[in-house]
C-alpha cells in the first residue's frame, strides 16, 4: 500500500473530511497527477490546496485535530535551531514554525520574529503545550533532549530530536519505554547522514551485494573547532554520528568500543583529550576505526571508506570543482557542518514532515537513538579505564521491528496493524492528535 492509499483509506474510514482534502495531504508526485485531473475544473492544484486549507480550518469542529500545515515548535534557537528553522521556513511548504522556545528569551523572540512564528517562550513546556504546535523539533543542548522528548510524548506530540537522544543509555531507554507504553513511534532522530546522498550511495552499493561482504571501515570526523567541550562530549556529540551511520550502513549492531587518546592538540582545552581514535567491533566481525578530531582547525572533514571482499567504497570529496592554479591542484574543504550536510538537513526534515502527514513510522527512530547511546556509554567506559567497553543492548521491542530500514527506502509504510494500534491508543487516551 502506498502512503497515499493509506491516507485515502484512513479518510474513508474515519473522517468526515471532504475527499477534496486528500489533495493537500498527498505530497507524492503520482497522486498529484491523479488528483490534478480530478481538480482541473476547480483550478490549479495550488488554488485547490489553498481553498481546502481555508475550508477545513474554518469548518473544523470538535475534530479540530486535522492540520494540513504541520505547526512546528522549535526548542533551542542556537546554531542548529537556526539551521532547521531556515529549512522549515524556506523549503517545507507543508510546515510552518509556529513557536520557538529558548532559555535565552531575547534569542527566542528574535528567532520567532525572523521565522514569522506566532509565539516565543522561555519555558519549553509552554511550547509543548501550545495548541498551535503539532510537532516538536528539539535543538537545545544534548543534556535536555531526553527530558524534552519525554514531555512531548506525554503531550501526544511527535518529536524530531537532534542527536544524541540522550547522553546516557539509561536516559535514552526511558524514551523508548515511553514510546512502547504509548504503542506508537513518535520520535525521529536527527542522524542526518542517513539522508546524505553520498552515504546513501554507499548503502545502496553494500546492499546490492556486488562488492561482497564488508570487512573493515575507516571513518574520520573532524571539525575546525568547538565551544566548551569535554572528553566525553567527543563521544556523545561527535562519535555518535559515526556510530549511527556504521550501524545503518552495515545493518549490524556494534558490540565493543575501545577509545585511544593520542597526544592532545594544543588547540584543545587543557582537560580535553583531542583527537581520539576509536575502534568499534560489529557483531558480524567488521572492525571500524574512527578518527575524531574536533579542533582540527583546517575545516569540516567527514570521510568514510568501507573495505569489502571485492571492492572498496568511499565517500568522494563533497567539493564540486577541482581548482588548478599557480602550479597546484586543490579542492575546497567545507567550513562547517552546515556547509557539508545542507542537503541532508533539508531531506531529513522533508522526510519528517512526510512521515507526519502520512502517519508513517519515523526513521531513524528512538531505538536508533538508544542503540547509539549504548555504544557511547561503552566508549566512555573505555575512555575512563582504557579497556574495551562492552555494549549492552537488548533486542528491540516489536514496535521497532522495522528499525533496520533506512531513508533510502523512501519511508516504509507503517503496517496497518501498528497504525490502528496507534489510533486506538490515541482515541482511548483522548489525546489531541495530529492525523491519527
Ligand atoms: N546534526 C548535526 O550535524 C548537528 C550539528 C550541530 C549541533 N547538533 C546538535 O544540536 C543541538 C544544539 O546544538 P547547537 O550547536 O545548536 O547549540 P547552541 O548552543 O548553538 O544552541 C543551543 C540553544 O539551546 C538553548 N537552550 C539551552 N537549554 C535550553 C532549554 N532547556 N530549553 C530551551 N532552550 C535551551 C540555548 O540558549 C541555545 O540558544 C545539540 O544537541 C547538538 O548535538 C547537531
Amino acid at each position: 500500500m502506498t502512503p497515499t492509499e493509506a491516507v485515502v483509506d484512513w479518510l474513508a474510514d474515519e473522517s468526515q473530511i471532504p475527499v477534496l482534502g486528500v489533495i493537500t495531504l498527498a505530497p507524492w508526485g503520482d497522486s498529484r497527477c491523479d488528483l490534478a485531473a480530478r481538480a482541473s475544473s476547480l483550478g490549479s492544484i495550488e488554488q485547490v490546496q489553498q481553498r481546502v486549507r481555508r475550508t477545513l480550518r474554518s469548518t473544523a469542529g470538535p475534530r479540530g485535530d486535522v492540520h494540513l500545515t504541520i505547526g512546528i515548535g522549535v526548542i533551542g534557537a542556537g546554531r542548529m535551531g537556526a539551521r532547521h528553522v531556515h529549512t522549515v521556513v524556506g523549503s517545507l511548504p507543508d510546515a510552518a514554525v509556529t513557536a520557538i522556545a529558548d532559555v535565552d528569551g531575547a534569542r527566542a523572540h528574535e528567532a520567532a520574529r525572523s521565522a514569522g512564528a506566532a509565539s516565543a517562550y522561555v519555558d519549553a513546556q509552554e511550547l509543548i503545550s501550545d495548541p498551535a504546535v503539532d510537532a516538536v523539533l528539539i535543538t537545545s543542548p544534548a543534556e535536555t533532549h531526553a527530558e524534552l522528548t519525554l514531555r512531548s510524548i506525554a503531550a501526544g506530540k511527535p518529536v524530531f530530536c537532534e542527536k544524541p537522544l540522550a547522553t546516557t543509555a539509561d536516559a535514552a531507554r526511558r524514551v523508548v519505554e515511553a514510546e512502547v507504553a504509548a504503542g506508537c513511534r513518535l520520535v525521529q532522530m536527527g542522524f542526518m547522514r542517513r539522508f546524505d546522498p553520498g552515504y546513501e550511495e554507499i548503502k545502496r552499493t553494500l546492499d546490492s551485494g556486488r562488492v561482497g561482504a564488508p570487512l573493515a571501515m575507516h571513518c574520520l570526523h573532524r571539525t575546525p573547532e568547538v565551544g566548551p567541550y569535554t572528553s566525553e562530549k567527543h563521544t556523545t556529540e561527535a562519535l555518535v554520528h559515526e556510530i549511527d551511520v556504521v550501524r545503518w550502513l552495515l545493518g549490524e549492531e556494534i558490540v565493543r568500543a575501545t577509545v585511544f587518546t593520542p597526544r592532545r592538540t594544543r588547540h584543545a582545552a587543557p582537560e580535553v583529550s583531542d583527537p581520539q581514535v576509536v575502534l568499534l567491533h560489529s557483531e558480524g566481525g567488521v572492525l571500524i576505526d574512527v578518527d575524531v578530531f574536533v579542533n582540527a582547525q583546517y575545516g569540516y572533514d567527514v570521510r568514510c571508506e568501507v573495505v569489502c571482499e571485492e571492492a572498496t567504497v568511499a565517500l568522494a570529496s563533497p567539493a564540486l570543482v577541482t581548482l588548478r592554479h599557480a602550479g597546484l591542484e586543490s579542492v575546497a574543504v567545507p567550513k562547517d557542518f552546515r556547509a557539508r550536510f545542507s542537503v541532508a538537513y533539508r531531506r531529513e526534515l522533508e522526510a519528517w514532515v512526510r512521515t507526519l502527514q502520512a502517519d508513517l513510522a519515523p526513521e531513524p527512530s528512538a531505538w536508533d537513538g538508544y542503540a547509539a547511546a549504548t555504544v557511547t556509554d561503552a566508549s566512555i567506559d573505555s575512555l575512563h579505564d582504557t579497556a574495551p567497553g562492552q555494549v549492552r543492548l537488548d533486542a528491540p521491542p516489536p514496535l521497532y521491528a522495522a528499525a533496520t530500514g533506512h531513508a533510502a527506502d523512501a519511508y516504509p509504510a507503517l503496517s496497518r496493524r501498528v497504525l490502528s494500534a496507534c489510533k486506538e491508543d490515541a482515541r482511548g487516551k483522548g489525546a489531541r492528535g495530529r492525523m491519527r
